[in-house]
């Protein structure tokens, strides 16, 4: 139907009518022009105010067509160019926006360094931690290494300890002594060990305790003979024979038994004559500093100490006396130019070497005596004496005791550190007892504490 409508009408136009819609589509088609131009942001625009003028002006209508189509031909090339300008604006925003996105790129890769960094500095990494220790025990022996660890397990990951490996414990201050950890573990493996027990006490004293375990064997005393049976053995003096003498300056009994009459400063000089003051320690108690065992025993009922802990014990008197009494007590000490820990032994109660700066190695609540004699005292830092009284209150049993047996300080220390730290720490008083220790002058202001605390009950 339109088809048929359309060929008439046009035929229906005269000539000059044809002229004019041909004048008007030109204005539609500029205008529509000018606007796309004007919209595609061309900084020409004011080019264009002319011939926009000129055609609302009206005039000549030939003439006027003749500049029309010019302008057309013209407003035509500004549009190429346009054209072209618009492509070359779409390029350059592209690389911008593509450069934009590298930036946004590298930053989130900067922005996940930093907080790789940050959490690497706040709680070190598995992986961190053990390449500082790898880094540690870099140039170290490999004997040395294998006694420190880590060692794979044959079997693989073991859930208990979280790892496909272990460790052996040692004292976090071997590391910070290697060359004297070098020479602990110089020795040929499977011979005898050297005798150099004077450096691995020093290597404990630095805080490389416990000291990483060896593979050699110990000097063999030669010409040793069996122990003395119990209980002889609690009292006797052992033979000669039974130790190596070699890290000690007296080279038998007989010379530390008479070290109380020698010159010089030995530790626990008279500890080894056992029929001097060591035999009458503990019998008697004399209401002031020096408290009696069986005193102390009376204060629970019959046969509920049984078990216990001297620590810093010397040559074992202490347990010797409590084993008579049906106590079982672990003596600890170390070895000062004196076979404490053989001699202990010899007598058949238990030695412990290990120094006052480590852990007990008991489980809490399980102990119902702990007693200490003259090693607890002032030459320990505080915060480290504080430890070490919380770790005993650990280990004790509710109800259990602390003996703590002559103390050591100066009585400007006695009420404004000590006494406030034991009630720190919670112990209830049973007995307290001060007195001045006067053989080195009035004016030297040394004192002595002895208390029998108790660990509460509930
Ligand atoms: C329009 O411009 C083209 C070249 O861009 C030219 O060849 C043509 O003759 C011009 N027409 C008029 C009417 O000026
Ligand atoms: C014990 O050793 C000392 C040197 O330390 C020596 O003078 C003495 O003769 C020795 N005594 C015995 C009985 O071996
Ligand atoms: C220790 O135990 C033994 C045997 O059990 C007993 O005969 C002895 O009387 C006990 N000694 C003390 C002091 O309780
Ligand atoms: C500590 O305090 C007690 C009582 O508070 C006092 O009797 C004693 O003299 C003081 N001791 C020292 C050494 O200052």
């Amino acid at each position: 139907m339109g088809g048929e409508d359309s060929t008439p009408r046009k035929q229906a136009f005269p000539q000059s009518q044809m002229k004019y819609k041909f004048k008007i589509l030109l204005l539609i088609v500029l205008t529509n022009l000018l606007t796309f131009y004007i919209f595609t942001g061309n900084n020409s625009y004011s080019n264009f105010q002319n011939p926009i003028s000129r055609i609302s002006g009206g005039g000549a209508c030939d003439s006027a067509a003749a500049a029309l189509i010019l302008k057309l031909n013209a407003t035509i090339d500004e549009l190429a160019a346009s054209r072209s300008e618009i492509s070359q604006l779409r390029k350059q925003l592209k690389s911008s926006h593509s450069q934009t996105e590298e930036l946004i790129n590298e930053l989130s890769q900067l922005n996940a360094a930093v907080e790789r960094a940050a959490a690497a500095s706040d709680r070190p990494t598995t992986a961190a931690t053990k390449s500082t220790f790898d880094n540690l025990l870099a140039d170290v022996s490999d004997e040395a290494k294998f006694a420190v660890g880590p060692h794979k397990l044959p079997l693989g990951y073991n859930p208990r300890m979280g790892s496909d490996e272990i460790y052996f414990s040692v004292g976090g201050g071997c590391l910070n002594h290697k060359e004297d950890l070098e020479k602990y573990m110089s020795y040929q493996v499977g011979g005898e060990c050297p005798v150099d027990d004077s450096l691995s006490q020093t290597l404990m004293l630095m805080g490389c305790e416990p000291l990483p375990r060896r593979r050699c064997h110990p000097k063999s005393p030669a010409n040793y003979v069996e122990p003395n049976p119990l209980p002889k053995s609690l009292w006797a003096t052992p033979p000669d024979t039974s130790i190596i003498w070699d890290p000690y300056t007296c080279k038998n009994y007989t010379c530390l038994t008479n070290r109380r009459k020698t010159p010089g400063i030995y530790d626990c000089k008279d500890c080894f004559e056992l029929d001097g003051r060591e035999k009458t320690r503990w019998l008697y108690d004399n209401g002031g500093l020096d408290y009696g065992i069986d005193q102390v025993l009376e204060m629970k009922p019959r046969g509920t100490i049984r078990i216990g802990l001297d620590i810093g014990g010397g040559s074992g008197s202490f347990a010797a006396r409590m084993r008579e009494r049906n106590v079982t007590i672990v003596t600890t000490s170390m070895n000062f130019d004196g076979p404490f820990n053989s001699f202990i032994s010899s007598r058949g109660l238990i030695s412990m070497h290990v120094s006052v700066s480590q852990r007990f190695p008991f489980f809490e609540n399980t102990l119902d005596i702990v007693h200490s004699m003259h090693v607890l005292s002032n030459w320990i830092p505080d915060t480290m004496l504080e430890f070490t009284l919380y770790d005993i209150y650990r280990v004790l049993r509710p109800g259990g005791l602390f003996w703590l047996d002559r103390f050591f300080c100066f009585g400007s220390q006695l009420n404004s550190t000590y006494v406030p730290m034991f009630d720190r720490v919670g112990f209830r008083k049973l007995r307290w007892n001060t007195g001045m220790k006067v053989d080195r002058g009035l004016d030297k202001n040394e004192w002595y504490f002895s208390a029998l605390l108790e660990k509460p009950m509930t």
